[in-house]
């Protein structure tokens, strides 16, 4: 008799190891980040190689693509030609984000637009709200975006993602999509967002850095995880119908926690820092870059998330099919 376990019997074969695999990774599960921005030309974004910002014909084009490959929902950010200090390009019926889902929705009515609800691309001072005494004002800022909820979805978006960070925003916005008649439109809340160095590459994406300060008062300290589960069950509360952590590489465990606190649907972002590092280390020939994005997209799976937002979908899509990457 043998007095140990012969684990590797399960290990043996591509096929007996496809047998027992526990998490995959499906197109089903990815949402697209793709950046639309109002005047200028498509520019690639230097330290995210492969992501662009797209002027609206070319973003055109590019969603035929995206649809092709088999992406079944993107999320919107928006370049507006005119920042100011309210934010108002973001609850413009006008604004780039409100045109680009009026595209989506014309050309590809299937494909789901998630709508990023936020301020900080439209601000002067690139923070997430209306500014009073040097810091953002919680509940004047909750205005502007319920505003912004309102207009993206009446512009066609499928799920409105409010990421701004203030305290109440999923009840308001909640609220404010109801009474517009927009009762069965699901909020996506980015209910638990660390103020994280890892959206460095995004703020260059999107031309959100802060002109002054951080956003520290809003966003969460990277060292909290009982705070988190706070965050979540407020969001919970409130009448989210899903619940993005952010980021997620270094923050799996509280994927994991979360899970015990909620049984609707979990969402990792898989943010912008984290495809940089990738394609950084991978252009340097230091990684196997296609290895890198499965093992990292499905240990979100393993952590815990049904969904996960990335940069990589296309990259996936092209592994899944077969395809060059
Ligand atoms: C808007 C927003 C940000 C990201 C998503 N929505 C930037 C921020 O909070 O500074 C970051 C996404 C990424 O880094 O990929 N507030």
């Amino acid at each position: 008799m043998e007095t140990f376990k012969r684990h590797r019997r399960l290990r043996s074969s591509d096929y007996m190891r496809d047998l027992v695999r526990e998490n995959h990774l499906s197109l089903d599960d990815l949402i697209y980040p793709m950046f639309v921005k109002e005047e200028g030309q498509t520019e690639e974004i230097t330290s995210m190689p492969g992501i662009y910002q797209y002027t609206l014909p070319d973003f055109a084009k590019e969603l035929d693509e995206v649809v092709a490959l088999g992406i079944k929902a993107i999320i919107l950010f928006g370049i507006p030609a005119h920042k100011d200090e309210e934010g108002t390009g973001a609850y413009n019926d006008e604004g780039i984000i409100q045109q680009a889902t009026r595209l989506v929705k014309k050309n590809h009515p299937e494909l789901l637009v998630v709508a990023d609800t936020c301020m900080c691309e439209y601000t002067s001072h690139g923070h997430c709200g209306v500014i009073k005494h040097q810091d953002v004002d919680n509940d004047a800022s909750l205005k502007l975006l319920a505003q912004t909820a309102v207009s993206q979805a009446k512009a066609g978006a499928d799920i409105i993602a409010p990421s701004n960070a203030m305290d109440g925003f999923v009840l308001t916005i909640r609220e404010a999509l109801n009474e517009a008649g927009f009762s069965e439109v699901p909020i996506m809340s980015y209910a638990v967002k660390y103020a994280s160095s890892f959206y460095g590459p995004f703020r260059e994406a999107a031309d959100s850095t802060p002109k002054f300060g951080n956003r520290k008062t809003y966003q969460m300290d990277p060292a909290n995880s009982r705070e988190a589960m706070r965050e979540l069950v407020s969001d919970i509360e409130e009448g989210a119908d899903m619940f993005i952590i952010k980021p997620s590489m270094a923050f799996l465990d509280v994927v994991n926690e979360a899970k015990h606190y909620t049984n609707a649907p979990i969402v990792c972002y898989n943010v912008s820092g984290e495809y940089s590092m990738v394609k950084a280390a991978a252009q340097n020939g230091w990684i196997d870059e296609k290895r890198v994005i499965e093992e990292t997209l499905v240990g979100m799976k393993r952590a815990g998330a049904d969904l996960i937002i990335t940069y990589f979908a296309k990259d996936v899509a092209n592994m899944i099919h077969g395809g060059q990457q």
